[in-house]
């Protein structure tokens, strides 16, 4: 008999679905698989208002197919120049479930991010009276900081010293990469939570620079040496409710990876479920799956479990080369390997 697993309707904690062909190409991979989705905000101009978000929200809603049930969750680029009242009111009324921390300069459409935490402490003070979720990306942009040390330097120099000053603000430390974050995350109190993504789960640095340069396998924060891998692994199936899942599925056109100065991010969502349920079952954790995929992540943000089940059977599939990216392929991750689990339709 086929073995299965059968789990209350999982969300996705961390993705990017971009805009226009390339959004209404993506959506409907992630609407097949969850629930919900927090929506990142770095779109160009990135998402800065709750008017925006809400636009955006629409946009997406309109692109999810026909009798699927899928709600995305929006997020708030915060700026130097955020607006608290705003932001305040998007949370109120329910517009934004949160709000963005990107280093300016850390990633993709992060030229207009937060250039020192200092210029948003006015936001932060206020997102903790409320108890609006900040989610970070966690790394320093510094020049003089190795690339494979940011999320670490990153802990020291900024989120330790920003939970110590607002200790009530609910942080989620996104798509964690290192031992230090995990090792920092347990040390936290309740509000302190993180996502891993499932290419943090499977690759090391190894990954990306063995045998020739991998550009599908390149992402921010980068993946890092095969310690931290297992920290994460650990993490992630270890029981502990503060680690939750969050892909971090970052589409990219095939072009713009394979290039002089390719783009950082993993498309994962064509078969995200199927690459996580992976990693629980290699660590023999599959009794742990629907807490990270299903419970830990609305009870940390504080919004209802969802209704309904999901299956997932063991039963093999091919991850094709390419997917439809609207006006170009996207390359996913796993592409041309054989996944043992498969999402019954
Ligand atoms: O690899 C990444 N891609 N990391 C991020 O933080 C952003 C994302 C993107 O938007 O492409
Ligand atoms: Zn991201």
């Amino acid at each position: 008999m086929t073995q299965t697993l059968t789990l209350r309707r999982p969300d996705d904690w961390h993705l990017h679905f971009r805009d226009g062909d390339t959004m209404r190409a993506v959506v409907p991979h992630t609407a097949r698989q969850f629930a919900r989705a927090i929506v990142m905000p770095n779109l160009s101009p990135p998402v800065t208002t709750s008017a925006l978000a809400a636009a955006y929200r629409d946009r997406i809603t309109a692109a999810v197919p026909e009798g699927i049930d899928f709600t995305p969750l929006m997020t708030a680029y915060l700026t130097d120049q955020s607006d608290p009242d705003d932001l305040v009111a998007g949370f109120a009324d329910g517009v934004l479930t949160a709000a963005k921390l990107y280093p300016a300069g850390a990633t993709t459409n992060s030229a207009h991010g937060v250039t020192d935490v200092a210029n948003i402490s006015g936001v932060l003070e206020r997102m903790a009276q409320i108890g609006m979720p900040l989610c970070v990306h966690g790394e320093v942009t510094h020049s003089d900081i190795d690339i494979f040390d940011r999320e670490a330097v990153f802990i020291d120099r900024i989120l330790a010293p920003l939970i110590e000053r607002l200790p009530e603000l609910k942080v989620v430390f996104e798509h964690i990469t290192t031992r230090q974050a995990v090792e920092f995350v347990d040390a936290s109190g309740a509000n302190i939570g993180a996502t891993i993504t499932p290419q943090h789960l499977h690759i090391n640095r190894n990954d990306i620079l063995v045998g020739g340069i991998r550009p599908h396998m390149y992402c921010l924060p980068v993946a890092k040496r095969e310690e931290h891998r297992l920290a994460l692994r650990e993490a992630a199936t270890g029981g502990s409710t503060k680690y939750f899942l969050g892909t971090d599925s970052a589409p990219h056109h095939r072009h713009d990876k394979e290039s002089d100065c390719g783009c950082a991010g993993i498309f994962n969502a064509p078969h995200a479920l199927e690459s996580y349920i992976t990693v629980f079952e290699e660590e023999g954790a599959l009794d742990r799956f629907e807490a990270f995929a299903s419970e830990n992540g609305p009870k940390f943000y504080g919004l209802p479990l969802n209704e309904g089940e999901i299956m997932l059977e063991k039963v093999a599939q091919q991850v094709p080369a390419t997917v439809n990216g609207g006006a170009a392929e996207i390359v996913p991750f796993h592409a041309g390997e054989t996944l043992s689990w498969q999402l019954a339709s």
